[in-house]
């Protein structure tokens, strides 16, 4: 039986006290949770979330890091820098850093492969355009993308890495897809997983939805088969409402 796994994508937004105060609302109202929070918070904040999250069930990650270990990358961060700290998961190939920061499928497995070697657990994020939804292309674009982003992980590493499918068109749009939906297509991405790495593999993998997640859809998105959670966006800004979507039975 797979997990649900609810994490908040803060992006950026929050300073470290308002990151302190979210903590503090937050952690009462899902402390009796059986489902796995997380909430990805910006690397500032990165620290005092770890500090003020140390007695709670919630687990803190970034959004992002560098494959290599340290060097001439200005404004970069690495894994080792955020394993160092104590960060556990890490949000890898977002579609805003594919789109704004060249994040490409091939940066992406570099940093899946790096994570892993780690002991950081990544979330990785694929998803399909509006355009490419609309053309018929979608399961194609997030097969690939899946593929690519897992291309020589070994199958323990594979079955860690929580994939988060994002359809760029519901992010931040208040559309989200229908449940049926985004089941059918989370549901062909483990069938391609199940190609690749087996069984075993496809379905212990954590395979989340993102997209307009909010307290008022959560329940009917996560009831589904093969939806095991998912990555919050806006609605993961506020405590109250992101303490309603993990507690959303
Ligand atoms: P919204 O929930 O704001 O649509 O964002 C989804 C997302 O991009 C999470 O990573």
């Amino acid at each position: 039986m797979r997990k649900k796994v609810i994490a908040g994508n803060w992006k950026m937004n929050k300073l470290p006290n308002e990151a302190i105060d979210f903590i503090t609302e937050l952690a009462p109202l899902v402390k009796d949770s059986k489902n796995e929070v997380i909430i990805c918070v910006p690397y500032t904040d990165l620290f005092y979330s770890l500090l003020h999250t140390q007695d709670t069930n919630i687990k803190v990650g970034a959004q992002n890091m560098h494959f290599e270990e340290k060097g001439a990358y200005t404004g970069e961060v690495s894994g080792e820098m955020l394993k160092s700290i104590g960060v556990e998961y890490v949000i890898i190939g977002h579609s805003e850093r594919r789109a704004y920061y060249g994040e490409t499928d091939e940066t992406v497995n570099k940093k899946l492969k790096k994570a892993h070697a780690l002991g950081l657990k990544p979330i990785v994020c694929v998803g399909e355009s509006l355009e490419q939804r609309e053309d018929g292309s979608a399961k194609e674009v997030v097969t690939t993308q899946t593929k690519l982003a897992l291309e020589g992980l070994k199958k323990d590493e594979v079955e860690k890495t929580i994939i988060a499918y994002e359809p760029i068109w519901a992010i931040g749009t208040g559309k989200t897809a229908t449940k049926e939906d985004a089941n059918e297509t989370i549901k062909w991405i483990r069938e391609k997983i199940e190609e690749i790495y087996g069984k075993d593999v496809s379905e212990s993998v954590i395979i989340q939805y993102g997209g307009s997640v909010k307290s008022s859809n959560a329940k009917d998105l996560f009831e589904m088969s093969d939806i095991d959670g998912g990555l919050v966006g806006g609605a993961s800004l506020d405590a109250q409402e992101f303490a309603k979507i993990v507690n959303y039975k």
